[in-house]
């Protein structure tokens, strides 16, 4: 292992798992190039990869993992099921074919993509406890679930001696998410941030230059460090070797807590970047 990989913390997840605090995202690496950065970013020293089925990148994820000679269980893999196939059967079905395009027997986490208002959760959440009992999965969670909605696909689970892992929303210094934070904790689900660089907008953020140039780090080192510091799990996407690099030095400096105020004051109410017309009822 690398010093950056040994750096890097762990939430537990229930039942005993562990998840990486800083993971590769992997929306819209396709092709070879995809192949290259994720072996470069396993041999850099990350151990956890987030991909889906909607990405059409999980045959490069798997290769990625092959060409870096890195075990495979030493990594942690999340894929998830797009929002039109969570109804039962549909869902097992599309956890197979992810698993056959990855070349693995087992994802570490399966993920409901996005809610979907014309299935019913209950019908979903069955499903989900489903392929998590034929091994599809070690741990099974969900995506862009608002703080009430998590509050059922907990309970849904628990119907079926389950419990949901994660939940993997949008995050970042100018959105507050605060409601789906005390959700997540109350129920000891961890939450995995997606665009944590607000989609790479994060790193011209003037209003973190002063932080970033007091502990002598990136503007973009400082929000990942700040989403982690929360006990938060961040899966920023970096294409390059330099960019994955710094992303997951964060581990080795802290930021003291009017810092961490500062920085989450930043938050607007419009801040939102992934707003599709078929996503759920926001948390306000
Ligand atoms: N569950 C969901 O519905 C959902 C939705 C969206 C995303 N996601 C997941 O979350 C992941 C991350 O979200 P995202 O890709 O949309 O946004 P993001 O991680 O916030 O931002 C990615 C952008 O930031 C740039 N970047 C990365 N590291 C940087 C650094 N150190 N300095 C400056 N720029 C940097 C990247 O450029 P380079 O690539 O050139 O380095 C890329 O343009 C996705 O890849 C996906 O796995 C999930």
């Amino acid at each position: 292992m690398t010093d950056l990989a040994n750096a890097v913390t762990r939430l537990p997840l229930h039942g005993g798992a562990q998840i990486p605090s800083l993971g590769l995202g992997t929306f819209r690496l396709t092709g070879a190039s995809a192949v290259d950065s994720i072996s470069t970013a396993l041999s850099l020293g990350y151990r956890h990869l987030d991909t889906a089925a909607m990405y059409e990148n999980e045959a490069e994820v798997g290769a990625g993992l092959r060409a870096s000679g890195v075990a495979r269980n030493e990594v942690f893999i999340t894929t998830k099921v797009w929002t039109t196939d969570i109804a039962p059967g549909d869902l097992q079905a599309s956890a197979q074919a992810s698993l056959e395009r990855l070349k693995l027997d087992q994802v570490d986490l399966l993920l409901i993509h996005w809610p979907n208002k014309s299935i019913p959760l209950a019908g979903s959440i069955e499903a989900l406890c489903d392929a998590k009992r034929r091994g599809y999965a070690r741990n099974i969670g969900v995506a862009n679930f608002p703080s009430d909605m998590l509050d059922d696909a907990v309970r849904l689970a628990a119907k079926h001696g389950e419990k949901i892992a994660t939940n993997q929303c949008e995050y970042h210094p100018r959105l507050s998410q605060a409601k789906v934070l005390e959700a997540c904790r109350k129920h000891g689900v961890a939450f995995v941030s997606y665009c944590p660089l607000g989609q790479g907008r994060m790193a011209d953020e003037d209003a973190i230059a002063p932080i970033a140039k007091k502990h002598g780090k990136t503007i973009s080192q400082i929000v990942l460090r700040w989403h982690v510091q929360q006990g938060v799990c961040a899966i920023p996407k970096a294409a390059s070797a330099g960019h994955q690099r710094d992303n997951l030095d964060i581990f080795s400096f802290t930021l003291p807590d009017d810092d961490m105020r500062a920085i989450s004051a930043l938050a607007r109410h419009d801040g939102r970047l992934v707003k599709p017309g078929f996503g759920p009822e926001w948390d306000r």
